[in-house]
């Protein structure tokens, strides 16, 4: 196991879930029909598929749910959380441990190339999950050698994006979407500048990877609200490229135009993105790659007031509503790509 009951989990029976609650499945992806191992239960469903994979109990983390986590009896409903949290486990030793899982995976030789990246993706979630969770220097750093191992993954197969749509997760949490942007992005970035050496591919991959870091100091209540947001809600949540700048600036962690990954990703090629109104080459190519493999996520996720889109509906409103956002030429490469 990666953690333990008494780092804050607590362990309780599978007829005692809720939505809300936050699950840690067994540590092995094999033993349970999910492809991230933690998740907040987001429905009904969610909590069927556990005990149909005959499960009788599992882990939750209570700090990070929604509802009370109590191993004995169901809380009545509209119950609020208890005021004393459990000790907050050290996200330090998690992300180190995530780290060396997906290192460990990336570099297997063994694994068939599509289970190889299933697990990559699978354990990359969940340390994104942990780095969100505590965005300090240390944490940043770790995650950028993990990121490395997977960057070097996709640039040695030539073939990753063609299986990444089956391997991805649909949900969009901030820690799934930073994860599908960031294998998306590295492979269309991996397209576009393969033939050139000017390009430090790891610290690329962790901009993309990272990209959203700024959601972090948004309020959950916006970032996880079911339902479309108000001018006032939206307003706040346009503050997220120009917090990752300067959390990545703080940390002293990438370089300057990695950066502006994360400060540019909401750019667009008509100058009506955000935070500058930049317009065509004023935007980092970087960033405009980021653009195309962001949107292109959002489009084919779950949201909650909308189903996702499949990837040839998603390509065909991007082509035909929103082609102005884009560079045309990097946009068709990326259709070529997942073609
Ligand atoms: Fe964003
Ligand atoms: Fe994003």
């Amino acid at each position: 196991m990666l953690m333990s009951p008494g780092e804050g989990l607590q362990k309780i029976p599978v007829r005692n879930l809720q939505v809300g609650m936050y699950v840690i499945m067994p540590v092995s992806w094999k033993s349970h029909p999910f492809l991230i191992g933690r998740f907040r239960i987001s429905s009904p469903a969610q909590i069927q598929k556990i005990r149909d994979a005959g499960l009788e109990e599992v882990m939750v983390d209570p700090a990070r749910s929604s509802v009370p986590c109590l191993a004995s009896a169901v809380p009545p409903a509209g119950s609020r959380r208890p005021e004393t949290q459990p000790e907050k486990k050290d996200a330090g030793a998690v992300v180190a441990t995530l780290k060396d899982a997906v290192k460990e995976a990336a570099e297997d030789r063994t694994l068939p190339r599509e289970e190889k990246a299933k697990v990559v993706y699978s354990r990359a979630v969940e340390m994104i999950d942990s780095v969100l969770e505590q965005p300090d220097r240390q944490n940043i750093k770790t995650s950028k050698e993990a990121i490395a191992a997977v960057v070097d993954m996709i640039l040695a197969d030539r073939d990753t994006s063609h299986y990444l749509a089956r391997i991805t997760s649909h949900d969009f949490y901030t820690y799934t979407h930073s994860v599908n942007v960031g294998f998306l992005a590295v492979c269309l970035a991996k397209t576009i500048l393969q033939d050139s050496d000017n390009h430090n591919m790891h610290e690329l991959g962790a901009g993309f990877f990272l990209h959203d870091l700024g959601k972090v100091r948004i309020g959950p209540e916006i970032i996880n609200k079911p339902g479309r947001l108000s001018g006032e809600e939206m307003a706040e949540v346009r503050k997220h490229p120009a917090m990752g700048f300067k959390i990545l600036n703080e940390c002293r962690q990438l370089t300057e135009e990695c950066r502006t990954i994360v400060l540019q990703h909401h750019e667009r090629n008509d100058g009506s993105g955000y935070p500058h109104q930049l317009r065509g080459q004023e935007i980092h190519i970087y960033g405009r790659i980021c653009s195309i493999a962001d949107v292109y996520d959002a489009l084919t996720s779950d949201r909650p007031y909308r189903k996702r889109m499949q990837p040839f509906e998603a390509l065909r409103l991007m082509k035909d509503d929103m082609m102005h956002h884009f560079q045309k030429d990097l946009f068709e490469k990326f259709v070529l790509m997942l073609s």
